[in-house]
């Protein structure tokens, strides 16, 4: 599909895989969305109920099937396929049974949209990555995870409550793995133009310490767990987060966002050979460069602690 006509196939239509097509049909991310599932029932219950609100969207197809010729010539292909977490489960408890299902799914949709970009999101995402890159044998631009731009969305939004600014006026980014070992990095973090660290409360507001931060830091990793504990399954905020990555490669935005990809070492001295998130670029051409975000010394310790955690991983699964 050309730009005019642009396509994004998810793979997998549980409740991740249907929240990224509902945030794209709303965002009018594709002029196709299609959903691809084992379950050819549910794929084709979720395609009707997502084509009956058409009338209310940018003008958008919704295609599905449990066929992979649905995902045909797609621009961008979206992984979701996996297993699920259970409560008490952390991400990489997943790791066996997602990267076996990854693997046997892959070459299929690679035979139908060798062109497009991929953006894995299936949990332990870092790890799922690293296996599908060595897989697919696709590029590092070419496949990348959807990372810590949920985690660094999750930090925004309790920083921004906590200080009673709005969440666009907080960057600060969350670095490493999707999972318990990740960083937030405070140092380079700005409301509102002001570093986060001379940040001065405004009026009824607490100041943001080193306390508040750790607070905070606690809140924002364990909260995919208090809301698989609620509700069985975090959906919304990642198919939000999905749809605007999504849309990044194929407006060809050059935005940055914390994605996962193969760290090379360059910039990140210590840290090579596993996927995990740093500040990217994101264009048509999928993950460019890293931008090289000053690090303090513990938060480059952090960052290199969590690379080794995902390393350990990677070897104790064989890849
Ligand atoms: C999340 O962070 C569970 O990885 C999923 O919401």
């Amino acid at each position: 599909m050309g730009s005019d006509g642009t396509k994004l196939a998810i793979i997998g239509a549980g409740a991740v895989g249907t929240a990224i097509a509902y945030a794209s049909l709303i965002r009018g991310v594709a002029r196709t969305v299609a959903l691809m599932d084992i379950n050819a029932k549910k794929v084709h219950a979720e395609v009707l109920d997502l084509s009956h609100g058409l009338e209310f969207v940018p003008r958008a197809d919704v295609i599905g099937s449990d066929d992979v010729e649905v995902c045909r010539d797609a621009d961008v292909v979206v992984f979701t396929a996996g297993a699920k977490q259970k409560p008490g489960q952390s991400r990489l408890d997943l790791a066996d049974s997602t990267i076996a299902v990854t693997k046997a799914s892959m070459p299929g949709v690679l035979e139908v949209a060798p062109d497009a970009v991929y953006i894995m999101v299936s949990n332990p995402v870092d790890l799922v990555t690293y296996a599908a890159l060595k897989y697919s044998g696709l590029p590092r631009n070419q496949l990348f995870g959807s990372g810590t731009v949920l985690d660094s969305s999750r930090l925004r939004f309790s920083v921004a409550q906590y200080c009673g600014v709005a969440v666009q006026n907080v960057h600060a980014y969350i670095v490493g793995e999707h999972g318990d070992s990740e960083i937030p990095l405070w140092e380079s973090a700005t409301i509102g133009g002001m570093p986060l660290t001379a940040w001065e409360p405004l009026p009824g507001f607490d100041p943001l310490d080193e306390n508040a931060r750790n607070d905070i830091q606690h809140d924002v990793v364990s909260s995919a767990y208090t809301i698989i504990d609620g509700k069985g399954a975090t959906n919304y905020a990642i198919g939000l987060a999905t749809a605007r990555i999504a849309e990044a490669v194929l407006r060809n935005e050059h935005r940055v966002m914390p994605i996962s990809t193969i760290a090379t070492g360059a910039g990140y001295e210590g840290i090579e050979d596993v996927c995990l998130s740093l500040p990217t670029l994101i264009d048509r051409r999928g993950a460019g460069e890293r931008i090289r975000v000053p690090l303090s010394d513990s938060e480059r310790q952090g960052l290199i602690d969590s690379a080794n955690t995902l390393r350990d991983m990677q070897k104790r699964l064989g890849l």
